[in-house]
């Protein structure tokens, strides 16, 4: 499990093994659009402000996911404890 950050609340939310980011958000009313849910459609892309993301789509280029300033929530996880998103 790790931890999402929304900066502009500052709310803490914990990202259970078996959740997505995006369903974590979810159940604290916070709604990211989604579509395909797999990474493919870009839909759901968030900026990342601090954290380094555990990238899983097959969207960004190998170039972008090393920036770790975006990332697709409803696939992708954390490889640092917390990710600050600009949410
Ligand atoms: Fe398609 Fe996240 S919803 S990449």
């Amino acid at each position: 499990a790790f931890e999402v950050k929304i900066a502009s609340s500052g709310r803490v939310i914990q990202v259970a093994a078996d959740k997505s980011v995006t369903q974590a958000l979810a159940e604290q009313g916070i709604e990211v659009l989604t579509s395909c849910e797999q990474g493919v459609c870009g839909t759901c892309i968030t900026r990342v402000l601090e954290g380094e993301c555990d990238h899983r789509d097959l969207y960004f280029t190998d170039d972008e996911k090393a920036k770790h300033d975006q990332f697709t929530p409803c696939c992708s996880r954390a490889k640092s404890k917390l990710l600050v998103l600009d949410l």
